[in-house]
């Protein structure tokens, strides 16, 4: 019997591996072309991704270095997530008028709000350059001069790989650094905000509702990309013109039913499914574990202040919402590792690669020694890790004025008594950021959140780590509120009042006198100084061990289980994930529905609420079901789906497309059963959620009316395949 369960463990991780995957564009017809056609696709590998020829490829972009965009008209229109256009919003937002809040529809082009700073970066072409990166790389090679040799290689493609003056080379490892791939590009700089939903819609069910299905949020925002007359990239200009991309996206006004094909194409960040047992248990149950209670006082704190006070709510809004994005996450990842059995299938599947191995002599020889010495790299790593993670979530992550001195810390050190010009020359940017720092800064809540996070620090970390000496502050100051007070209230950093005085009145001697014996920069470089002389060496010299291991462990992985297609893991480069769209069952006698619709926002409705209000026209649409023609055949409009596709950060804002390549929605978050997806994907329970192209089409023309942007477009309906 326990045999039997064991073989069964085995098959679905081997087949979770195979089933699923974030995989290489260029790849497809090699590896994933034949399935997919099985699963419903209706084009060939070559429309989605053509080096030469245009394709599905030429309409997605890596949107703001973090998140994917897609173009939606020949004209440059570009379709992403409200959270990813929600900094850029935020920025173009005044307090007499919140865009964010009240939503924005450009009424034309000339009213496109330049987003200064945001990028949407094209693949003109990807190539396998294995051969060439790894030349002169040997098996005992030690692993710096193998880095130096890999590097030297690289920056000969760079420098020898034909290109336009506006494109750039980029060169990736993949699979743990055993293949390496090339990327041609292209970084448009100018793009324009042309609207959004309000936030009650964007944002609707917030940080409650964040990576949980049943989902209504309406996820998305648009901008426009901008290009010189010769349709390259150009910085802003106002001679610039609509970029037109080689292929846009057609909506589907039909949306997806249970069991059709569904493929999602973007840049997804970073995935870890092939670490082994060790290396799972030390993320999902030491890391994880120390991260979310370090965040859980921090994000309490402020979300006090938050709801006490409207004018600190806008300040903090952001900061918020991305501290409590990755803590919701890894919260569901330790669950989810847990219910779902990570580290008994990870044993499982080592003790298939050890039974392999031990029948074969060369593989024996070569690899026995692997696991075991992975498993011991990462006892050894633990507590290095632990530390590393604490100190930069108490001390730089969850508290704004040590992580504001440590970002002082290059300017101030740059101060040299004989010669002050690099110092004044940086004076003028360091005043910038500041004001930009000033301007969401409450030394309140900061005081509150640094005293909870001083005392996790001096309270919970080893006496040679600097515990001691926080601990002792604290005992000298009266206990850590006390201690925050002092810092807070003694440092010019966290006054803005007082810094712009340092700064506009003072010498360069003087500022640099005053800084260096500021309390909260003192205090972060005795932090940094124990964690540079403790904790940091010892990671540089485990990590390389591991990553070493880790890059054999995957080759061996690909030998010996050869009847498996392998995905190399997410690297913030241009994949594709497929699957179908599905409900799933998260818990016995459970079972979730594959799609939301209006009704439900309503039934979450709560007036005044900060994260469940509705806009009163979005109301009176509802209720006069002036759902126009994105109402489904029986009258209702969707808002969101879930489907298999295998996504993880960065997907925020890839188009969901259907088997004929037609955009049918906007992935932006998974399930919360499903989190643990990073590091152990389960077809059975991990889903992506993608908001409804219906809705996003309704919110832009009945509620927003900006119905003329739908002029651009192509909508496609009635082309429905004949299914099951
Ligand atoms: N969980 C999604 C992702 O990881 C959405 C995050 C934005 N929403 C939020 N409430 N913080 O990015
Ligand atoms: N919400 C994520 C993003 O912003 C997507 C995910 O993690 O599923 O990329």
């Amino acid at each position: 019997m326990k045999k039997l369960l064991l073989l069964l463990l085995i098959l679905s991780i081997i087949e979770s591996v195979s089933a699923q995957g974030m995989w290489l564009p260029s790849l497809l017809e090699k590896q994933n072309e034949k399935e997919m056609k099985s699963l419903g696709l209706k084009l060939s590998a070559d429309d989605i991704y053509s080096p030469a020829n245009p394709s599905i490829k030429d309409a997605i972009c890596q949107f703001a270095g973090i998140c994917t965009g897609e173009m939606i008209s020949p004209e440059g229109l570009l379709l992403t997530n409200h959270h990813c256009g929600f900094g850029a919003i935020q920025q173009l937002s005044t307090l007499e008028s919140n865009l964010l809040e009240s939503g924005h529809w450009a009424k034309d082009r000339a009213s496109e709000l330049p987003a200064e700073g945001v990028t949407a970066m094209f693949v003109t072409r990807m190539e396998d350059v294995t051969i060439v990166a790894l030349q002169g790389v040997t098996e005992n090679m030690g692993e710096r001069d193998r880095q130096s040799q890999i590097d030297k290689n690289i920056a000969s493609l760079r420098s020898t790989t034909k290109k336009e003056k506006w494109e750039d080379v980029e060169v990736r490892p993949f699979y743990n650094g055993n293949q390496y791939y090339l990327f041609l590009t292209q970084t448009f700089k100018d793009v324009r905000f042309v609207g959004a939903p309000p936030s009650s819609i964007g944002k609707f069910g917030a940080d409650t509702d964040n990576w949980v299905w049943p989902r209504h949020t309406g996820d998305f925002s648009m901008f426009r990309v901008y290009a010189d007359k010769d349709n390259h990239p150009a910085p802003y200009s106002k001679d610039n013109v609509p970029y037109r991309p080689r292929h846009f996206l057609p909506i589907s006004l039909d949306g997806a039913e249970e069991g059709d094909f569904t493929m999602v194409y973007g840049f997804p960040g970073a995935t870890n499914e092939y670490l082994t047992e060790e290396g799972v248990r030390l993320t999902g149950e030491v890391l994880d574990p120390a991260r979310v209670a370090i965040r859980d006082r921090s994000l309490k704190i402020m979300d006090g202040f938050m709801r006490k006070d409207p004018a600190v709510k806008i300040a903090y809004v952001s900061r918020y919402a991305s501290i409590a994005n990755a803590w919701k996450k890894w919260l569901g990842e330790m669950q989810g590792l847990k219910t779902y059995k990570a580290l008994e299938k990870k044993r499982a599947y080592e003790a298939e690669f050890t039974r392999r191995l031990e029948q074969n002599p060369a593989w024996y020889t070569r690899w026995k020694n692997l696991l075991p010495r992975l498993r011991q790299l990462h006892k050894d790593i633990e507590p290095y890790a632990l530390a590393r993670d604490y100190y930069s979530e108490t001390c730089l992550r969850n508290n704004e004025i040590l992580a504001t001195a440590a970002n002082l810390n290059n300017w101030i050190s740059s101060y040299d008594p004989k010669n002050e010009t690099v110092f004044t020359s940086k004076l003028m940017n360091v005043r910038a950021a500041m004001e930009d720092f000033f301007k969401d800064y409450r030394p309140e809540v900061d005081e509150a959140v640094l005293a909870a996070m001083l005392e996790m620090f001096g309270e919970n970390t080893k006496p040679e780590w600097g515990a001691k000496d926080v601990q002792g502050m604290a005992e000298q100051a009266g206990g850590y509120p006390a201690l925050a007070k002092q810092i807070i209230g003694n440092s010019t950093i966290a006054n803005r009042d007082k810094f712009r005085a340092l700064v506009s009145s003072k010498t360069p001697a003087e500022i640099y006198e005053t800084l260096k014996n500021d309390p909260a920069y003192k205090l972060w470089d005795q932090l940094q100084g124990y964690y540079a002389a403790q904790v940091q060496p010892k990671i540089q010299e485990i990590q390389p061990q591991i990553n070493l291991l880790q890059r054999q462990y995957m080759a061996a992985q690909m030998e010996v289980f050869k009847e498996t297609r392998f995905f190399p893991d997410a690297n913030s480069t241009l994949r594709l994930t497929y699957g179908k769209v599905r409900g799933f069952s998260p818990r016995d006698a459970l079972q979730y529905e594959y799609q939301t619709d209006l009704d439900g926002v309503m039934e979450k409705y709560i007036p005044g609420d900060y994260e469940f209000d509705v806009p009163q026209k979005l109301i009176d649409l509802w209720k006069a079901k002036d759902y126009g023609q994105y109402a489904t055949a029986d009258g209702r409009l969707p808002v969101a789906c879930i489907g298999t596709n295998h996504t993880t950060g960065g997907n925020s804002g890839s188009p969901a497309l259907d088997a004929n390549g037609n955009l049918i929605g906007l992935n932006f978050d998974r399930v919360w059963e499903g989190t643990m997806s990073d590091l152990n994907y389960d077809p059975a329970i991990c889903r992506n959620i993608m908001v409804d192209a219906r809705y996003v089409l309704f919110l832009v023309d009945k509620f927003g009316g900006a119905g003329y942007l739908l002029n651009e477009m192509k909508l496609v309906k009635g082309k429905k395949k004949r299914k099951k």
